[in-house]
């Protein structure tokens, strides 16, 4: 069976670590996370170096929501990206740990947070969800001299059902006008962000919109107060990979790898290309993205011992509570014998140790065989994992660096 290359890259990583990795499950108890800090800086130096050749000047801001821990923040601080949040608990976080460019996105925004987002305002762009959010920041803001800089999220017709959020495109004149009316108040920019995304098409179709609309739409004065797009997160790239789905209930590997993905590039060149062709007539104006996952998918693995081999399956120590949720049952990440190394996958049933048969981690196992005490390790976890993590029944396991 020919394993992707998405797949093969993790295996050769993962096992070019094997050394390391069984020491420190020597060494410590298991389960634990694995922070993958030399995978981490190499794949943020990609990014940055991708996004930068293609579009000069951006600004990237990390989605924080996708994996918080410190250990990412304050490596990504001094790598110079900035922090995305969307509530009060991320935006103490990316300060804590230094952030000096921060954008806080996200629906609902309360008064608290419009108030700590201001007192921010020198690291903060608050991007407005709605006219109401305005009104609430007009308010909170009453008798305040500060001037934060702010910008709106507006839905192009990409979103479909992801329209709770932001201002429809159309409504940007109003908003521009109404925040015109208001000396406190610096309006600089707009936000789109739209998830999951296979290829750079829903950032194309998004940009021209927004270009026809800023171009037919809006007045000469009203278009220069615009000085930056965020084109929002949602990279769905050969690097961001952290779970395969299959279109069917799988029952064997094929139906994993039928998925396929892309190169970071084929998103960016093409992103580059229709910024430089259809905003022209913005000389000023800057980009920023918001990309999570990109990010944050190699930063962490997951390592297991096993606890128990039965006659049908295997059980682990660590269980799907360190991931939140029983996406293993329909999703797909290889999951690699560290004791019993293999270049080949074989049918092994692995479960984690909770009182439900959810809690599966996969159908399949790279090993030559699998015994108790053997370590398993689930690669490239750092994304809506350690994030998505619960206390039920067992508790949340350390992070530990690599
Ligand atoms: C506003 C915003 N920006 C960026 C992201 C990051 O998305 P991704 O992790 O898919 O890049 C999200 C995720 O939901 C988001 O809500």
């Amino acid at each position: 069976m020919k394993i992707p290359p998405e797949i093969r890259k993790q295996l050769f990583h993962i096992n070019s670590q094997r050394r390391r990795i069984l020491l420190l499950a020597k060494k410590n108890r298991t389960p634990f996370y694995l922070f993958d800090k030399k995978q981490f800086v190499k794949n943020v130096q990609m990014v940055k170096q991708t996004f930068e050749k293609h579009l000069p000047g951006v600004s990237l801001f990390y989605a924080m929501k996708s994996n918080p821990h410190d250990f990412l923040l304050k490596n990504l601080v001094s790598l110079g990206v900035g922090i995305d949040v969307s509530g009060a608990g991320e935006l103490r976080a990316a300060i804590a740990a230094g952030a000096k460019k921060i954008i806080f996105t996200g629906p609902g925004k309360t008064k608290e947070e419009l108030q700590l987002a201001i007192k921010q305002k020198e690291k903060v762009t608050l991007i407005l969800d709605s006219f109401t959010e305005l009104r609430r920041l007009r308010e909170v803001m009453a008798n305040s001299s500060l001037t934060p800089v702010i910008g709106v999220r507006v839905v192009t017709s990409r979103y479909g059902d992801w329209n709770k959020f932001g201002i429809k495109l159309t409504d940007l004149k109003r908003f521009i006008r109404v925040v015109a009316k208001v000396p406190s108040l610096r309006f600089s920019g707009i936000q789109f962000h739209m998830s999951f995304n296979m290829s750079a098409e829903p950032y194309l179709e998004s940009i021209k919109e927004v270009a026809e609309y800023l171009k037919a739409g809006l007045s000469l004065p009203e278009r220069n107060r615009i000085k930056f797009i965020d084109i929002g997160g949602g990279f769905m790239t050969d690097d961001a990979v952290l779970n395969f789905r299959p279109a069917d209930f799988p029952t064997v590997p094929a139906a994993y790898y039928s998925v396929h993905f892309r190169a970071l590039d084929d998103f960016v060149r093409p992103i580059g290309l229709m910024i430089k062709n259809s905003l022209a007539f913005l000389p000023n104006c800057v980009f920023y993205a918001e990309p999570g996952r990109l990010i944050s998918t190699p930063a962490m693995h997951i390592v297991l011992r096993v606890l128990d081999v039965k006659d049908n399956c295997v059980i682990t120590d660590g269980a799907t509570n360190m991931v939140g949720w029983e996406k293993f049952e329909e999703d797909y990440a290889p999951v690699v014998n560290l004791t019993h190394p293999s270049p080949r996958e074989k049918k092994q049933l692995t479960y984690g140790s909770l009182c439900t048969p959810h809690d599966i981690w996969g159908f399949f196992c790279f090993a030559k065989k699998v015994a108790v005490g053997d370590i398993l390790v689930i690669p490239n976890q750092g994304a809506y994992v350690y994030t998505f993590a619960q206390n039920f029944i067992k508790e949340i396991p350390p992070v530990y660096e690599l």
